[in-house]
């Protein structure tokens, strides 16, 4: 306390810029993961595998059901059953997300199940699920999201046969899953921007933000080199994209954002994002390997009363009814970016033989603003400390928590486009 007085007394202004760049680069560094250490997964060798005869490509808004059912627009309701697994069944959720071990309070958050208007969504079969995979292996390529997404698929596969971890890099932000009596292998790989990224060394103060090199136009090698490992991807970025960023093209930079050298132009996210997915959607239309991908959208955040650097909340209990929240206008941007993408690649994959779906859970992601970790993304939880600084994660996902559902309409997408029997162990794709 003295010692702060002292201080403002002197200064009150860098004081409070620095107090605002601690807890700035602190929420990053907690939210986001922020660490160049990546790794490669190494499943047992590549797969061939027989292409059947189906139409496997999507159209926006008929996601390749065989029924007339847009699985991303319905309604949250109340499902009393509640998830299938919880913190005691598993033991593969990250301290992070693990809100019901970090003590919050609530549990209503946990009784909801996304009602598709037309359809019904049932929860992943895991038995049915770990059948179809035998000798197949499955990568989640991105950010920390993505590694929530593959944490909560552990989780529910972990009912009927525990994997053992065989690889994760130095921070186990790149892992790996082997589930032996049925030859799976499940793997989270770290890519958070998909392209290349290098963290700049040359920090000028300790004031100044973490700033990140992109190349927009060079992808990152983790997921590029370990791709035709796969039979299965669940790809997608964001939030990355929000930090303090300098771009390059063509081996030169071509602008900024949010970043501290004002003789570089400021550029925001939308081109950037842009350029980064076509490059990703590139590489994946002209690799001869041609596993099937689920290219996931923009995740939204609920942070009220502030954002995720100025002390943002979310203390919401119950799903949002259509219409009642309709998302911070930037995140609409940014899904529109991935969906128009998104339709180009559709025009040439068939063509190209390449397999991949849309995964659009923005919308029904939007709709849970509670979710989210919180301040119960550790024990104890920051809302009893008074003294702590406030980190909440109104991002991610609690597990269990809504990201289930995105694994539920994974294998959904998957037994309406033939790629899952339902009557046999028969797996086609
Ligand atoms: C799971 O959460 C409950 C509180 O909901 C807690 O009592 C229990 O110890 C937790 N279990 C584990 C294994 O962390
Ligand atoms: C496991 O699956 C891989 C393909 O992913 C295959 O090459 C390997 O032979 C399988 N191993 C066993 C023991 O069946
Ligand atoms: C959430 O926090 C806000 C601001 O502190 C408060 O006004 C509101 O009543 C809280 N809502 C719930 C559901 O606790
Ligand atoms: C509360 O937070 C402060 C500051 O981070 C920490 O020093 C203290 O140990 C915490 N108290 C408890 C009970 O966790």
């Amino acid at each position: 306390m003295a010692k702060e007085e002292d201080l403002s007394s002197c200064n009150s202004f860098i004081v409070k810029l620095s107090i605002i760049t601690i807890i700035f680069s602190f929420t990053i560094f907690m939210l986001f993961d922020e660490n160049l250490v990546q790794g490669t997964s190494s499943p047992e060798g590549a797969v061939d595998f027989l292409l059947p005869e189906m139409e496997l490509e999507v159209k926006i808004g008929s996601i390749g059901s065989t029924e007339e059912c847009d699985l991303f627009k319905g309604q949250w309701v109340s499902n009393p059953l509640g998830p299938s697994y919880t913190n005691n069944t598993c033991n593969f959720i990250d301290d992070t997300s693990n809100c019901l071990k970090n003590g919050r309070p609530d549990t209503g958050y946990l009784y909801w199940k996304w009602k598709p208007y037309d359809c019904e969504l049932p929860p992943l079969d895991a038995d049915k699920f770990m059948k179809s995979m035998r000798d197949k292996s499955w990568a989640f390529i991105g950010d920390s999201i993505l590694r929530n997404q593959m944490q909560s698929l552990t989780c529910i596969l972990s009912k009927v046969e525990e994997p053992v971890e065989t690889y994760h890099d130095e921070t186990s932000k790149s892992r790996t899953f082997y589930f032996p009596s049925h030859n799976f292998t499940l793997a989270t790989i770290w890519a958070p921007f998909l392209v290349k990224y290098r963290e700049n060394d040359n920090i000028a103060n300790s004031i100044r933000n973490k700033e990140f090199q992109v190349y927009l136009d060079t992808l990152e090698e983790k997921w590029t080199q370990s791709y035709h490992k796969y039979d299965y991807i669940v790809i997608a970025s964001g939030q990355w994209y929000l930090k303090s960023i300098i771009l390059w093209e063509d081996g030169k930079i071509v602008g900024c954002h949010n970043c501290a050298e004002k003789s570089i132009k400021e550029i925001g996210v939308e081109h950037p994002y842009r350029r980064s997915l076509k490059t990703a959607f590139n590489f994946i239309t002209s690799s001869d390997h041609k596993p099937l991908v689920f290219f996931r959208t923009w995740m939204p955040d609920h942070f009220e009363y502030g954002e995720w650097f100025s002390g943002g909340i979310c203390n919401r209990t119950r799903p949002y009814k259509e219409g009642e929240y309709n998302g911070k206008e930037f995140d609409q941007v940014m899904r529109d970016v991935e969906v128009d993408e998104f339709a180009k690649v559709v025009e040439v994959a068939s063509e190209r033989g390449t397999h991949i779906k849309l995964l659009d859970t923005f919308h029904l992601s939007l709709l849970r603003p509670d979710g989210h970790p919180g301040p119960y993304r550790h024990y104890p939880p920051s809302d009893t400390n008074k003294t702590a600084k406030i980190q909440n994660d109104c991002l991610h996902s609690c597990l269990p928590g809504p990201i289930d559902t995105w694994n539920d309409l994974t294998m959904k997408i998957m037994v309406d486009g033939g790629a899952i029997k339902s009557s046999s162990h028969m797996f086609v794709i």
